[in-house]
Formats: structure tokens, sequence, C-alpha cells
């Protein structure tokens, strides 16, 4: 009897939708007991069978749900493996809770777009929200309702792998491409079933690791943890993103995923965060090798205390929250709270109302891979890259070329251009540079495809078929850089040359003196200086997705136009850095006339190619920078126009970037910072004006006291095509 009764009363609290969310939470949190809440806050991963998208789950964990005993599962997708352990939650737990399953999906679920650092390359939020959008509408169809991305670390280091996966070395683009992606899973209706939660990742100061050297040790000021890395966690905040993933890292002493400084005071208190954070894997576990929990009880202890909310597969919490709670080492109201924000997003997520909304097998039959997805990866891809040389032109190529020799190891890799967590991407799913070329050309024109050398090892053996190809053609194109498997988590270089003998078949194809086109396939910055040097036309394409082939056919024969820009300073040689655009001046900025500047004496200061970086076939002209005034009060917004004109002969995209620097502050400022930019499009010979607005936020930093604040003073504007080559213009605030 006693079940019924609880059986209805569960299901009045689901279904009724008069109750606001929050009445609802609390009314289930009302029916459970201390196990269930543990349940709600206890994830582990599900193996998976990836051949057939079906789930295989241990009985273990069968039986977990059947108890109420976990409240979420990683790695478990396709919409009838979900729904199958759904059904163990919602018809035979006690209280019905349903599960919530997440996914990294990090550049799409099977259709898979160009890694994060290459979507940065466009500068442009709406197209990466739509991406994010499509990669949703796949994921949910297999039964996601969560994805731990947007992965929003700032990376000022490219030796960390995972530079990859984020959106470069400024905060400021960092925070749109943070909203943009936020927007982009979550869109407008989080219940929709093509809509999913994201998870602002890794919170925080990941990216800052010594020596970039995963999950190495990060110390800095709390100036910069606020001006420069907190900045696009706080953008998802402000977009709405449903979770935040805690990082590995420790910071000046404290791991972050023990840190009630971050997790609470900042998360919580100053940005009214509601919803929940999961740890990283185990990263409560690992608060013990970091040294401040003796064992995993006390590691569960300081996690949920830090503020915590669930436990990654490190059974901290499910073998001892609950003594925990007893024992009165976690108080009710830490441990409710974090069980009510758990509840608050599968609630907003819908699965209370129908946990089987996103279990609809025909939907993913017909969602996956679709062509209006597939599409949308080769618009995206095409417009993540970026042309770092093209010297006399040489691009775009004639289609009417009789041989092109196609060479390297990446030239008809089938699954390096997936890049890293790839999801369920299938190499047999990719278009090569080969195939690309293929569908490009047809068989009007020859292609010799010679793999030449591996993209690691010393084997030279394929040097001499490729050379020959090489001579027997009218233009090379060598396709060059790391495979997918050097990038991402605990796959940081120590050096950032091209790996293997690649350069020396760089070398050895540059002997034939044909013309070569260079297509890099990496993860990061790499210190190509001979190639910058001798090559005539470099593109930088990243990891591009299933259609990489395709779009860089397009962009090497000109249907396309490239308009990327770097969103990283590609350094000359590992000893410089860290090296990033937006740094200081110091007490004595390098000067050529004084020996005694900061400098190397065995090597210039500048980097190979600056942050925003990235060139067109056409040209772009700035003329009559102008400010609608040169004194603002700190509460004023100030207008900034300047002139564009495209003075080439083929219309093109052009990212307008702006700039400024605070000559002098209460504390030390960047020589440059980001502020604000613009794609535009102009056709062969025409001008546009571009406007922006400068407003007090914009020029808001924490003091000298911490504060945020506008303060009077000096400034520069400098607006141009990347964050060296720009027009210069000055401006004071007055009190
Ligand atoms: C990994 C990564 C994190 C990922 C998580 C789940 O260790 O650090 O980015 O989301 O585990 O796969």
């Amino acid at each position: 009897m006693k079940k019924i009764i609880l059986f209805f009363l569960v299901c009045s609290i689901s279904f009724s939708q008069k109750k606001t969310i929050e009445q609802r939470v609390d009314s289930v949190l009302a029916l459970m007991n201390l196990e269930e809440k543990v349940g709600q806050l206890v994830q582990y991963s599900g193996g998976w069978d990836t051949g057939t998208q079906t789930v295989k789950p241990s009985e273990a964990h069968e039986k977990l749900i059947s108890k109420g005993k976990v409240g979420s599962f990683l790695n478990v997708f396709g919409a009838e493996s979900t729904k199958r352990l759904q059904k163990i939650a919602v018809e035979e737990s006690r209280l019905k809770i349903p599960l919530i399953f997440g996914l990294d999906v990090i550049h799409g679920f099977r259709a898979i777009f160009p890694v994060p650092l290459a979507e940065a390359c466009t500068w442009e939020p709406e197209l990466i929200q739509l991406s994010a959008r499509w990669q949703a509408t796949e994921a949910a169809s297999t039964g996601l309702h969560w994805t731990f991305n947007p992965m929003v670390d700032i990376a000022r280091d490219p030796r960390w792998g995972r530079i990859v996966e984020g959106s470069g070395e400024d905060p400021y683009l960092g925070s749109l491409m943070a909203a943009a992606r936020v927007k982009g899973y979550q869109g407008k209706n989080l219940s929709a079933n093509n809509t999913i939660a994201a998870c602002a990742k890794h919170f925080a100061g990941y990216g800052g690791a010594e020596g970039g050297r995963d999950y190495n040790t990060v110390d800095m000021s709390e100036r910069t943890f606020r001006d420069v890395y907190l900045k696009p966690f706080h953008a998802a905040v402000k977009a709405g993103v449903g979770t935040l993933m805690s990082s590995f890292n420790e910071i000046g002493g404290v791991p972050q995923s023990g840190s009630h400084f971050l997790l609470t005071d900042i998360l919580r208190k100053e940005w009214g965060f509601d919803g929940f954070v999961v740890s990283d894997w185990n990263s409560v576990g690992e608060l013990i090798p970091h040294g401040i929990a003796k064992d995993l009880k006390h590691a569960a202890q300081i996690g949920i205390n830090a503020g915590v909310d669930m436990d990654m597969e490190a059974s901290a919490y499910f073998n001892y929250l609950a003594d925990l709670v007893k024992e009165g080492k976690v108080s009710n109201k830490i441990f409710d709270e974090s069980v009510k924000r758990v509840l608050r997003i599968k609630f907003r997520l819908g699965l209370f109302d129908d946990p089987y909304k996103y279990c609809n097998s025909e939907y993913e039959k017909k969602t996956i891979l679709n062509n209006e997805i597939v599409k949308a990866t080769r618009e995206v891809a095409k417009r993540s890259i970026v042309l770092l040389k093209n010297k006399n032109n040489l691009l775009p190529l004639k289609k009417n070329l009789s041989r092109i020799a196609v060479l390297g190891p990446l030239a008809n890799s089938k699954d390096d251009p997936l890049g890293p967590w790839s999801a369920q991407g299938k190499p047999g799913d990719v278009v090569t540079v080969v195939e690309g070329l293929k569908n490009k050309l047809g068989n009007k024109v020859e292609i010799l495809f010679e793999e030449g050398c591996k993209v690691d090892g010393s084997s030279q053996d394929g040097f001499g078929k490729a050379i020959e190809a090489a001579q027997k053609s009218e233009v090379v194109i060598l396709c060059i850089g790391e495979s997918r498997s050097m990038s991402a988590e605990a796959r940081s270089r120590a050096y950032l040359d091209l790996p293997g003998v690649q350069e020396t078949f760089v070398k050895e194809i540059y002997k034939t003196g044909k013309p070569i086109v260079v297509v890099l396939m990496n993860g990061r910055p790499l210190t190509i200086n001979w190639i910058s040097e001798n090559i005539p036309s470099i593109l930088e394409t990243w990891y591009l997705g299933i259609q990489a082939g395709n779009a860089i056919a397009d962009v090497l024969f000109g249907d396309y136009n490239p308009s990327g820009k770097l969103p990283v300073t590609f350094p000359r040689y590992v000893g410089q850095i860290p090296i990033y655009y937006n740094h200081k001046n110091t007490g004595r900025p390098y000067d050529p006339q004084n020996h005694y500047t900061s400098y190397y004496l065995d090597l210039e200061s500048t980097p190979l190619y600056p942050f925003g970086f990235g060139l067109s076939f056409t040209t772009f002209d700035y003329s009559n920078l102008s400010l609608n005034k040169n004194k603002i009060k700190k509460n004023e917004s100030l207008k900034v126009s300047v002139d564009v004109k495209n003075s080439g002969s083929m219309d093109g995209e052009e990212v307008v970037q702006l700039y400024i620097r605070d000559l002098v502050g209460s504390v030390t400022r960047p020589v440059k910072e980001l502020k604000d930019f613009t794609k535009i499009f102009l056709k062969a010979g025409e001008s546009k004006r571009v406007e922006f607005t400068i407003t007090p936020e914009k020029l808001k930093f924490y003091d000298i006291n911490m504060n945020f604040v506008v303060e009077p003073g000096d400034f520069k504007i400098f607006v141009g095509t990347n964050s060296e080559d720009v027009k210069e213009a000055s401006f004071s605030i007055v009190d």
C-alpha cells in the first residue's frame, strides 16, 4: 500500500506542471532518504561497445540504479541503451528519479566538426553557436542529456596538449566562444528534446600548468586568475550554463576540486550560479595524492564542503558521504543543497516529465549524420582555416592543372582529421585531402598520392616515390603535422617541431623546385621556422573533422577565400614560452639600443605568427581611424570607427580587431587587450566604415584593491588585421 501511495505522490510531483521547478525539487527532496540523496551525487562510467553504440554497463551498475544509488552515467549513449537503464531508474527504484547521461561531445557526436581551437579561428561566435546547436541535436537524439563542454580553459602554453580543446589565449575571444557554445548546446529551452545541458570546464586555471605539462602545478595571482582565466567561465555562467566541471589542478596550494574559495565563494556567492558542479574524473579522489586529504573519506568531506556536487568515478561520495553526514562532518544544509542542484538540472531538462524523451530510435536514426549536419561541418571547417602565407599568390590554384602531387602522412589519413575527443566519429565518415581534391577536380586532373613518411618515426623509405611524384607534377600539396593522438589530455609535448622526419621530407620535396603548398594538420602551434621561411603557401587547418578534405579543397581552389585568424600565438622556439600578445610591458621592455632590457641573447623575442594573424587571397587596407571623443568620463562609452577597403581582386572576409592599452593603472596593465572585433565581407574594391563602441564594462579590471573598476587615465586604441598590424589612436578617461 505504502509503495502505491509513494508512487502516486512522486508522479504528482513529477507531472504537476503548475508547481515551479523549485517547489518540485523541494517536494522530491522531502521524500528522499539519505542513501537516495547520496545516489544523486554519484556518477559512474558505463562501458560501451563502440561498434554498435550499444551499452553493456556492468550488472553492478544496474543493481545500483534499481536501488537509487547512482544518479548519472557518462559514456553511455544510444537511444536503446539509455532507455534500458532509464527504465530501471524510473520503474524499479523507489522514487523513480531519472538518470542524467553525459558524454564528451567536444566537437560533435558522430558528425565531427573542427576541433574547438580551429572553430575559434573563425572569430564567429554565431557560427560556433550553430555548430554547438547541431552537435546537441545529434547528441540528444542518442539519449544524451549533457555534454562535458565547452572547455573554456585559457591556454598560453602550446606544449599543453589540451590547448586544442579550447579557444586559445585571449579572455575576450574565449568568453564569446564560451557563451556561444553554451547557448548552442542548451538552446532557448533546455527541456526540448534537441537540447542538452552544457558543462563549462575545467574549473579553473587548468591551462596554467607549469611547463605546459598536463595535470601539473598551477600558481598565479588572484588578479591574473580573475582578469584572464576566470573570464570565460564567468561568461558561461552568465550565458546560463547548467553545470561546471571542477579541474584536476591546484592553484597556489589549493586543488580546485577542493577549493571552497572557487566553488562556493566565487561560483555561488559572487556569480550566483545555481546549477551543479561535477568533479573531473576522480579529481575528488586525487585530493589524496595532492596531499590535502589523508584518505578517500577525507577527500569526500573536502570535496562536498568545497562545492563539488557530483563525484565522477572516485566512489568517494558513494562510500563515505552518508557517514560524513551522520557524523556531522557534512552539514545537512550543504548536502541537501547539492542534491537540489542536481534535481534542478534534471527538472530543467524535462526528465521528470518525460524520462524517455531522448530515447527515440527512429529519431536517432534519421538524425545521426544527416545531410544538414554534414553540410554544416563543411561550412564550419572551411571558415576555420587560417592562411599563414601565400607568396606570389600561388593560391588559389587553377582548376585546369593536369597533375598534382598530394604528399605526406596526413594527405590521405582517415582518422587524424577527426582530432582528439571525437566521441562516435568514425574514420569511414572522413573525407581526406586526397578525396576532397578528387571530389573537387573529378578525373580532369591526375592526383598522385604518396605518403612519403609517417607522422612520427625515422624511416625515409617513402621519400623516393614522393619525390618522383613531385617531379612529375605541376604543384605539390604537402600534408604534414601531428597525429591526433599527440593532442588533448595527457598529450603534452616538450618540443613543438614537426614530429619525426617530416621537416626533412619537406626539404627533400623542396629541392625538386616545384611550387609547394603546405597543409598543416595539428593540435597546437608548431615551430615551423624553416617552412615559414621557404615554403610559398601555408594553410593552418588543425583537425577539421569529417569534411576536412572538401573544406581544404574549397580553399585550395578558391571556392572559399580563407578568413581564419589565429586565437593563439605561434612561438619561434619552445624557449620563448610563455609568449602571448597580451603580456605586460615590464620595467625594461626590449630596446635594441640597450643591452639591459628584456630579450634573449640567442633569439629575437617576436612570435613566428602573432595572435589574430591570418591572411586572405585578397588584401585589406585600413584608414581614417577616428574616435568620437578623445576624453570620456568613467561611465561613458567611446565610439571608434575605421575605413576598411578590399584593395585586392577577390571578394573576401576580414576580422577587424580592436585592442586597447591602459597606459597607467593602479596595477600594471597588458600592452594590448582585445576588446572587440567584427568580421565583415567586402567585395573586391569595396570599402566599409566599421564602428565599435567601447563601453565602461570593457575598460574594467581588478585594481590594486581587487575591485573591478574603470580607472581614469590615458589609453591607446589599436585597430587592425591582427594584434601587431594596427592603426593607433589615443583617448583619456577623466574622473
Ligand atoms: C577527463 C577529462 C575531462 C572529461 C572527463 C570525462 O579526464 O579531463 O575533460 O570531460 O574526463 O571524460
